[in-house]
């Protein structure tokens, strides 16, 4: 396995861009399942989540090449209908195919996506919706068994909680159904605008983008003439590479990002004293000249980012005062704590709540990536650190940021990919 080797302290400089979001082409890809005709992504990031996502869709039969970004793939010849445990075990988001399989085929077999680190990550909500529109659902053997033969009926859903894919799953489900869907209490999050926005395009008649409330008028079973298109800029990837340039006071220029996309992480920045200068396509963070402390409490978009909290937990320890986290939407997304803690970082958990004690020097150590971001996270610290860190585990990040080692060496990291 690989690992990663940061010497620490260190400062940045230059321009770095941003490349498509992982969280947008996830749902877009699986979204093409939905197409009779070859479409092609451009700004595909080459992460591992897309990888694995594009081996789920050639097991059911399409064909797809992803070259410097640029994904063509063609479903028309899928046949398959079953989303096996191999596969979507390494990849939760792989539960995005059920919408789309059930909608287009009248039946699929999707295996449970199992719970991940940051939480159990149930999918009632998704299957709840798919059975209001018509869809006989059963879980046997660790797979969900759907049904609906004759194709699902529109219906008006109300989602108890707001969530991501499912909102993006009941979306894809509603374009080749019956009449009309409303969905109440969707997720709103830029990936999905996206999803709603090709859609359109594509000649689905779609109302409400952007709100909670989505109107969707189905084909009743036809398959889409979908659209080519870009795909936006991943602003968790830009948040990250805002922390990076905040943590080791630095001056640091973001490109090809949607500053727009990301307000509540640029008021939580500038709070704690940085300043930012935002572009149509460029962001340009100034450090603060003493970090201030901060209030943090995740919830759903358009409010702070939940996979921004790891990397401002980290921001925080080099931040005056006493820092306030909060994690509202996972049980168990915390898991980057007793990492920092092993660097020397004064954090108390409490529940759901972490407090951090600003102000503490970190030095290098060995710690593990336990999930995506809380991997970030640490590389974060690290670059701050006094000494030498590894980081181990890191197929963690090389699930969602690409080419993440070469990008901060680019901005002057002393940050190198060694093997364990
Ligand atoms: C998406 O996950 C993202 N993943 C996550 O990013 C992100 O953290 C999350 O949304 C929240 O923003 C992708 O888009 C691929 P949810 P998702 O359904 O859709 C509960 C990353 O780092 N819930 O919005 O799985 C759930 O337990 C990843 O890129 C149910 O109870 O999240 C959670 O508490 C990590 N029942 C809350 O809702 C359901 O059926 C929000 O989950 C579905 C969700």
């Amino acid at each position: 396995m690989d690992y990663l080797q940061i010497q620490g302290p260190t400062k940045l400089s230059g321009t770095v861009t941003i490349s498509g979001a992982k969280n947008a082409a996830l749902p877009l890809i699986t979204l093409t399942l939905l197409a009779h005709n070859p479409v092609t992504l451009t700004n595909t990031p080459e992460v591992a989540d897309i990888k694995t996502l594009l081996k789920l869709l050639e097991n059911l039969g399409a064909t797809q090449t992803l070259e410097n970004h640029v994904l063509t793939l063609d479903t028309s010849s899928v046949h398959h209908t079953m989303a096996n445990y191999d596969i979507v075990k390494t990849m939760r988001a792989s539960i995005l195919v059920l919408g789309p399989l059930l909608a287009r085929f009248g039946h699929c077999e999707v295996s449970l996506p199992g719970g991940c680190a940051i939480g159990q990550r149930p999918i009632d909500l998704h299957l709840k919706a798919l059975e209001q529109m018509g869809a006989i659902i059963t879980i046997h053997a660790g797979y969900v068994h759907a049904s609906a033969p004759q194709g699902l009926q529109g219906s008006h859903i109300v989602f108890d909680k707001i969530t991501v894919t499912g909102t993006a799953n009941i979306v894809m489900a509603a374009a080749l159904a019956h009449g009309k869907t409303v969905l109440t209490n969707c997720a709103k999050e830029p990936e999905v605008v996206q999803l709603c926005e090709i859609l359109r395009d594509s000649g689905i008649d779609i109302q409400g983008i952007g709100s909670s409330e989505l109107t969707i008028i189905g084909t009743g079973g036809k398959t889409i003439d979908m659209v080519d298109f870009e795909i936006i800029p991943d602003r968790i990837e830009a948040g990250t590479y805002l922390c990076a340039a905040a943590i080791t006071n630095s001056t640091v220029t973001l490109e090809n990002v949607r500053h727009d996309h990301l307000n509540a992480v640029t008021a939580k920045l500038e709070q704690m004293g940085c300043r930012i200068d935002v572009t149509d396509t460029t962001m340009t963070l100034h450090p603060a000249k003493e970090l201030k402390h901060v209030h943090i409490i995740t919830q759903e978009y358009p409010a702070f980012p939940t996979d921004m909290q790891a990397q401002f937990l980290a921001l925080a320890i080099f931040a005056q005062g006493t820092s306030i986290i909060e994690e509202r939407l996972f049980e168990n997304r915390f898991m980057h704590v007793s990492e920092l803690q092993r660097l020397g970082a004064d954090i108390m958990l409490n529940g759901h709540t972490a407090t951090v004690s600003g102000g503490t020097p970190l030095f290098g150590a060995d710690v593990m990536a336990t999930d995506l971001r809380a991997s970030s996270a640490l590389v974060l610290a690290a670059m701050a650190s006094e000494g030498t860190t590894n980081v181990h585990r890191i197929y963690h990040l090389d699930r969602g940021y690409e080419n993440l080692e070469q990008k901060l060496r680019a901005l002057g990291a002393n940050i190198q990919r060694l093997k364990e």
